[in-house]
């Protein structure tokens, strides 16, 4: 682990003996100037070389001033330093260039979780959140959004979350074989009193770069999930991971429709079978149309689809008027033999068509320019 040399500011004396014990006791930190002005530290900070700036954005004024900290100290990376979490507050300080945010006091293990998890790349302010809805009943979805979860982050080396909001029939935790410690219920429950920082230990990491929060453990418990607290848990977790990827259910519900409106798209899955997908995709999209932007912000994926080519494709965008984003193969040995492993299809079988397919919209996903905040 590296050196880290930390230049504290913080306005009040209390909080700054404080953390400054903290810093001084944890291992591989090192305290090399302090202050309570954070004006002065920009004028004569530089001289003990930091590479560690915690700066105290409490006071109205060092939040202005993150941005001259970023220019002045351009070899450390900064962290504000809050009592409170506030997404709006977090939003500004990384567009001004901060790499993070750490709720005071914090303990040595806080400290050294905050390094590790903004790291190098920072808080990923360019997240984008991803919704997956089906029109009606079974599509695939969950197979989707788990396979496409683990290219999304072999492509771009990047955080990307699984959020099961399926609240009733969610089943990322089995197809996952995971017993989670907590669910989409604690996080929601305790979001008010959550920072990044432990909000990140509430997702269970399932590969490098993939953590999944599972969905309820009983159905009875998804009343518990509040929309609100459900879209403050979403704001959060963009400054944790690249990519969010939100299962929610078939149903219009106050779930599915917050995740839809905290998402920078919305993917409608429907799986061939009976021949009435495409009415229902188009049922699904008429809703979708009240919204402004929906025709960037809706994209259509049919799965199970047979023969899957280029011709089908523009089939079904003349069935349904509307382009179609991605079709996924019949493969239903690869699924189920991927299930019964606790595998993912793109991992067991990369060379698939399934798999394939997937990594061609992962490729979409990342290649996609994106708007900052
Ligand atoms: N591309 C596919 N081809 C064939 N079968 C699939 C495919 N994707 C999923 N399945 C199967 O369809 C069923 C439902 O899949 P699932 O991903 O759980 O859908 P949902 O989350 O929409 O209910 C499962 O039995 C799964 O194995
Ligand atoms: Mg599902």
């Amino acid at each position: 682990m590296p050196e880290y040399r930390v230049l504290l500011i913080e306005q009040n004396r209390i909080m700054m003996e404080r953390l400054s014990s903290v810093v001084r006791n944890t291992k591989n930190f090192q305290l090399v100037s302090r202050a309570m002005d954070a004006r002065e530290a920009l004028g004569q900070g530089g001289v003990f070389v930091p590479n560690l700036i915690l700066l105290d954005i409490d006071a109205q004024e060092s939040m202005q001033l993150v941005r001259e900290f970023v220019r002045a100290f351009p070899q450390a990376g900064i962290l504000a330093l809050s009592s409170q979490w506030n997404a709006q507050a977090a939003s500004t300080i990384v567009k001004a260039g901060a790499k993070g945010y750490l709720i005071k006091p914090f303990t040595s293990e806080e400290l050294i979780a905050a390094i590790n998890t903004f790291g190098n790349s920072g808080m990923g302010m360019i997240s984008e959140v991803m919704t997956f809805f089906s029109p009606k009943g079974k599509s695939g979805k969950t197979t989707l959004i788990a396979n496409l979860g683990m290219a999304l982050a072999q492509k771009s080396g990047q955080n990307v979350a699984i959020i099961d909001a399926d609240l009733q029939f969610g089943d990322m935790a089995v197809f996952f074989n995971l017993d989670p410690q907590s669910t989409i219920v604690e996080a929601t429950r305790d979001i008010k009193f959550l920072s990044p920082i432990s909000l990140n230990s509430y997702f269970m990491p399932i590969a490098e770069h993939v953590r999944v929060l599972c969905g309820t453990k009983r159905p009875e418990f998804a009343e518990d999930v509040s929309p609100k607290a459900f879209t403050d848990m979403i704001s959060m977790a963009r400054s944790l991971f690249r990519y969010i990827l939100v299962d929610v259910p078939s149903a219009f519900n106050p779930i599915s429709v917050a995740a839809a409106e905290a998402s920078e798209r919305v993917y409608l899955v429907s799986m061939i079978s009976g021949g009435y997908e495409g009415k229902h995709m188009r049922q699904a999209l008429e809703i979708f149309k009240a919204w402004p932007d929906y025709e960037t912000k809706v994209k259509t994926i049919f799965t199970r689809v047979e023969p899957c080519d280029i011709q089908k494709q523009q089939q079904l965008e003349t069935l349904i008027e509307y382009p179609v984003c991605s079709i996924l193969p019949n493969e239903y040995l690869l699924v189920s033999e991927a299930a019964n492993n606790g595998r993912m299809a793109v991992d067991i079988k990369p060379e698939s068509p399934l798999a394939r397919s997937i990594d061609l919209l992962a490729a979409q996903i990342c290649g996609r320019p994106h708007k900052v905040g």
